[in-house]
């Protein structure tokens, strides 16, 4: 079954949603042969896969590069595009002409946008024109010079903020919001407070959803990741030894053996 926007809204208080990040058609075969309802082609691959400090250098050829990769790589699940910084924020028709390349270009079923009450306009915009919307709010890696990488929506004024960016976003039409880096008491006042699945990544069990990075949940990196991130594998060691084990093959001449030569 073809995952969509309308049905991974449906899932709200029925079943909770799970959603990995992947850059690649490999990676994202894996996590659509789970049987993972969502895949978003994170800004994060600036980090995970490109080298860079952070996702502000990752522009649109990059993200509709590996948006493509992702696509070709999947069957089932609903492929999520994060719209890279300023792809979106200067003006309503520059919003809506990049977003309408994923869709158009890159075959992805919706895009993802960063932001509150300040998105509205553009939100309601893309709904209108037929591109499903993934709202992004709390710690917002876009914003990272402004706000860092902390915590959000500690005080009540940032929580009561948070709520009323919440709000907006689902009356803007779109179909999910994910929250990242709050207190979980905020991730589920916010969750109780929608009619759309909020998606939380650092925001508590309270959410209807859970959404993590690939890398970080595999232990593929060596980078420390967030206190967020249960590591369901430890790759890097098992990758580590078997780059080792060839190496020393090789230089052995114990590899190949008989077995892989024709
Ligand atoms: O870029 C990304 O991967 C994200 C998620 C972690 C929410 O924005």
């Amino acid at each position: 079954m073809k995952w969509t926007a309308a049905k991974l809204r449906a899932l709200k208080g029925e079943q909770k949603i799970s959603m990995l990040t992947a850059y690649d058609a490999l990676t994202a075969s894996l996590v659509d042969d789970a049987g993972i309802p969502a895949i978003l082609v994170g800004d994060s691959l600036g980090m995970t896969v490109l080298g860079y400090e952070t996702t502000l250098p990752v522009n649109m050829d990059e993200m509709l590069h590996h948006t493509k990769a992702v696509a070709r790589g999947t069957q089932n699940a609903m492929v999520i595009a994060d719209m890279p910084f300023m792809s979106y924020q200067p003006s309503l028709s520059m919003g809506l002409e990049n977003a309408g390349r994923f869709l158009k270009e890159a075959h992805a079923d919706a895009v993802k946008i960063e932001g509150g009450t300040i998105r509205v306009e553009l939100i309601e915009s893309l709904v209108k024109n037929g591109i499903p919307v993934l709202g992004h709010i709390g710690l917002t890696p876009q914003s990272v010079k402004e706000m860092g990488y902390k915590v959000q929506g500690k005080s009540s004024e940032q929580a009561r903020q948070l709520m009323d960016d919440a709000m907006a976003i689902e009356q803007a039409g779109a179909f999910a919001v994910v929250l990242e880096c709050v207190p979980p008491e905020l991730g589920e006042m916010i969750s109780g407070a929608l009619s759309i699945p909020t998606i939380g990544i650092g925001a508590g069990a309270g959410c209807d959803g859970q959404v993590l990075v690939f890398t970080d949940m595999l232990g593929i990196s060596n980078k420390p990741v967030p206190k967020f991130v249960k590591k369901y594998a430890h790759l890097n060691g098992i990758i580590a030894e078997a780059l080792t084990a060839y190496k020393s093959e090789v230089e052995e001449g114990t590899y190949p053996g008989d077995e892989h030569t024709y």
